[in-house]
């Protein structure tokens, strides 16, 4: 496995390489596709949903031997995915056995930001951290991780992240059999260093680690046998840094149903969709009968001949998932023409400039824990607009929010990465995102919520903000700073 090593200023850079191809250069897909449990909870007593997580420390058969160490929920590598419905109350007890400061963030959902898991609710070692909300929010494929200001992206490489799916009383006639036609397929890439995962990310690149191997749930080469028409693939993209356009080799067209914040008003039928990290694509595919297709990335636009390079590494695609397709199919619904209604955000009571200075700073500032960066009515709409002054890629996250993408320069309006709502949008060099964003209804002037880079390298470098969220009456009077109370 030829890895070729280029220096460029400085940076020593892997290529991207395979292990395990066959003849055909292609993975060798041999591993069932493993399916996340997936955890419902018990309700007590007042109605509120109550999950059980434990982050732990494991050991996982990753492809390279029984003996990888690797870190999960409730098990030994990822976590498993929770489910709740939209009205419900819900606490989550998180309990850290992992012998180290870490936190859990509950990615894209609305919440109280001292329920939000964020840096400034961290979970000491061999204690429970319980938070409780209730969910309102449209159906949606949301997720969890560590969000530890420093080490975010050393735990979730490490494997604690799952997905949290928020179910709609209601909802159109999608595939939705867990597992079967409704399927979370969780992409990251990793790199072994013998038999454990290569942690040292100095030498790969400025974002950090760029694997050369992928996992989907943990899976090394995995195939998924379709037993149905159609099969609702969950796509989240759970890696540290590296931007995928996923597509079908054989160039099988699929509909593109939700995004991040949940279901699009109307399916669209397309043949690839950009994810970068912390971003989600539910797309349904209707194969043929007795057909197989190898999901893969092909390099994304990138804006940038270095970037490029370094995430094609000369190859033109990355295998991913292997779709085989039985020869007589279970009858599946046909996809409505209409998902969902998405309410309008009305108009903006403001416009918010943000700059992405470079692969540490947001604005020239680095993320200071006790500095409140931006203070927003709660409620309200804001147009934001963040603008890539940097050289390198980024992308955009922010919390509590699920915002719509006015445009992005550079891109076609209809591209289908800006589809729907977003709490994550992807910045090459040079690009400017407009964001129509609507804020919580959760004022709380003491406890921010975080804005940021969500490839984890630049995030834990400190290319993070903080906003607070106050009602209008209390908009003055809050300071630039916040205690910092743990
Ligand atoms: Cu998925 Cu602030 O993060
Ligand atoms: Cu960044």
């Amino acid at each position: 496995f030829a890895a070729f090593v280029a220096v460029i200023g400085g940076l020593a850079v892997h290529a991207w390489t395979t292990r395990a191809v066959d003849t055909t250069g292609r993975v060798a897909f041999d591993t069932p596709l493993r399916i996340p449990p997936v955890e419902t909870g018990t309700v007590d007593a007042d109605g509120t949903r109550v999950f059980d997580l434990t982050m732990q420390r494991g050991t996982s058969d990753l492809g390279h031997g029984p003996g990888t160490r690797t870190w999960g929920v409730n098990g030994d590598h990822l976590g498993p995915t929770l489910r709740a419905e939209r009205g419900e109350k819900v606490r989550v007890n998180v309990t850290n056995a992992l012998g180290e400061t870490s936190s859990m963030h509950w990615h894209g959902m609305r919440l109280p930001a001292a329920m939000d898991g964020g840096p400034h609710q961290p979970i000491e070692p061999d204690t429970t951290w319980s938070p409780y909300w209730t969910v309102d929010q449209p159906a949606a494929t949301l997720w969890y991780h560590p969000h530890l200001h420093g080490s975010t992206a050393a735990h979730v490489y490490r494997g604690v992240a799952g997905m949290f799916l928020v179910d709609e009383p209601g909802a159109p006639p999608l595939p939705h059999d867990y597992g079967v036609d409704d399927v979370p397929v969780i992409v990251q890439d990793k790199r072994f260093d013998g038999d454990q995962f290569a942690e040292d990310d100095a030498m790969f690149s400025d974002v950090g680690l760029l694997g050369d191997e992928i996992l989907v749930n943990g899976t090394p080469r995995p195939f998924l046998e379709v037993g149905t028409e159609a099969v609702r693939l969950r796509v989240l993209n759970a890696s540290n840094a590296r931007v995928y356009d996923f597509s079908f080799d054989t160039g099988m067209p699929f509909l593109l149903v939700g995004s991040d914040g949940g279901l699009l008003e109307q399916p669209r039928p397309i043949r690839s969709i950009q994810l970068s990290p912390g971003e989600r694509a539910e797309i349904v595919v209707r194969p043929e009968p007795g057909s197989r297709h190898v999901l893969r990335s092909t390099p994304p636009d990138l804006r940038s001949d270095f970037w490029q390079d370094r995430f094609s590494g000369g190859d033109d695609r990355i295998d991913v998932l292997e779709l085989r397709v039985a020869a007589d199919l279970a009858p599946s619904p046909a996809i409505p023409e209409q998902l969902t209604t998405l309410p309008e955000l009305g108009d903006p009571t403001g416009t918010r400039e943000v700059e992405l200075t470079s692969s540490s700073t947001i604005d020239g500032r680095e993320m200071d824990m006790s500095r409140i960066d931006q203070v927003v009515v709660a409620g309200s709409t804001e147009l934001w607009e963040v603008r890539n002054a940097s050289g390198t890629i980024h992308n955009f996250h922010i919390h509590d929010t699920q915002f719509e993408i006015v445009d992005v320069t550079g891109m076609h309006p209809d591209h289908p990465s800006l589809a729907g709502r977003k709490d994550t949008v992807f910045l090459p060099p040079g690009a400017t995102a407009r964001l129509l964003v609507p804020f919580g209804r959760h004022p709380d002037p003491q406890m921010p919520y975080m804005y940021h880079c969500h490839l984890l390298k630049h995030e834990d470098n400190g290319m993070m903000g903080q906003f607070v969220v106050v009602g209008a009456e209390h908009i003055d009077e809050v300071t630039g700073t916040v205690g910092t109370d743990h």
